[in-house]
């Protein structure tokens, strides 16, 4: 892995992008990044901030000094962050929190790459007014803005927009008012109860991949040990737990997630489905080495990384799975016909079959 540049007003930083293909040309910043920094040089030097959203760490180094906190729900982010920190011979004094904990913000500056969803966004902006963060500063590209950004910020106060500069431009929020996020939040999808913090993929309606997995799901085999791989609220793993766990008492599963939130509510809505078997959730990137083989893996893979298309992480998923299945162990996926991964199995596991397509998906079973 090759770092690049970052040239900004605070140094020079060489930045590393773990897991990014090293065809493709990505980077740990963008120039929403790069405003956020300079500007924070010109107005704001030497105030202590806290950092939200900082996707790859580029904030969390460039701005080393003044971060007190660094608000993550992203283990991959975190991941970076550590190496890039390291890369720059760097000694940090910031706090790690997950955006569930609370976090005591000391009168900080908020500074903030705007996420993708709103949801988070507001959940986020809760925690500021709560910890007497009263400004923030939220940064995102034009191509990334939702049409309602505006309007949307206006709801917690009164808001400044700076000029674009690069296609990227900042918000400046002063919090006056927040109204409470309606997260966590309880669905019943299939029978199932979900709790869905507000970072959660699918947080408001099944997937309609995930939908065609648990169509299937009886055509699954039945198993002793079964990772769901992207749990996120861990509606795979439940509903195949529903499944077999009155056939099978020896059933274990874990709940894998690199978004806190979705790994807090897998734990959460295994709790209130009162269902039999044992279960342990983990926030990590994919599945680390530190555990056992499974006879099963089910997972609905990820095809972008925030606003980034592709199946470089779908392939390092596969990678993972390969090495944490049983000797007859399975890993079975659901994804998209356009993606291909029928093909892309192929590189990984020696047997690749379909178990059930229709016109939009397919699901597949892999295994050496
Ligand atoms: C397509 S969603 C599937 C969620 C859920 N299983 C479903 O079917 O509705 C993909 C999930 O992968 C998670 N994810 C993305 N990259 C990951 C990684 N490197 N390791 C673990 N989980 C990851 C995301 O946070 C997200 O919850």
């Amino acid at each position: 892995m090759q770092p690049d540049m970052l040239d900004s007003a605070a140094g020079q930083f060489a930045l590393l992008r773990p897991g990014a293909n090293p065809r493709q040309s990505l980077r740990a910043w963008d120039a929403a990044d790069e405003y956020l920094i300079s500007h924070i040089q010109d107005a704001y030097k030497n105030k202590p901030i806290t950092v939200f959203n900082d996707h790859f760490g580029a904030l969390g180094t460039a701005l080393n000094h003044q971060v007190k906190y660094w608000i993550t729900d992203s283990y991959c982010a975190l991941q970076s962050l550590e190496l890039n920190q390291k890369k720059n011979n760097l000694v940090s004094e910031l706090t790690v929190v997950s955006p569930l904990d609370q976090w005591s913000s000391n009168a900080t500056l908020g500074v903030m790459k705007l996420p993708k969803n709103l949801s988070y966004l507001h959940f986020l902006l809760q925690g500021c007014f709560k910890s007497n963060i009263s400004t923030v500063l939220i940064a995102g590209m034009m191509k990334h803005l939702p049409k309602n950004i505006l309007s949307f910020l206006q709801r917690f106060g009164t808001v400044e927009r700076f000029p674009f500069k690069k296609k990227a431009t900042i918000y400046k929020l002063t919090l006056e008012n927040v109204e409470r996020s309606a997260y966590p939040k309880s669905n019943i999808l299939r029978n199932i109860k979900l709790i869905s913090h507000a970072n959660v993929f699918g947080r408001d309606k099944l997937d309609p991949g995930a939908e065609f997995l648990l169509d299937n799901i009886t055509a699954l085999p039945s198993a002793n040990s079964v990772a769901d791989l992207c749990c996120g609220s861990g509606i795979l793993g439940l509903q195949y737990a529903k499944a077999y766990a009155n056939q099978n008492d020896e059933l274990h599963l874990d709940f894998f997630d690199e978004s806190f939130m979705a790994m807090r509510s897998a734990e959460l809505s295994w709790v209130k489905n009162n269902i039999n078997g044992h279960a342990n959730f983990y926030w990590e990137d994919g599945i680390s080495n530190k555990h056992q083989g499974y006879d099963l893996i089910i997972c609905n893979p990820p095809f972008h990384e925030e606003h980034t298309v592709g199946d470089h992480i779908a392939k390092r998923l596969f990678n993972d799975a390969k090495q944490h299945l049983n000797k007859n162990g399975k890993l079975i996926i659901v994804g998209n016909r356009h993606l291909g991964y029928h093909v892309t199995l192929k590189s990984y596991f020696k047997h690749v079959t379909q178990i059930a397509a229709n016109g939009k998906f397919v699901l597949l079973s892999a295994h050496a």
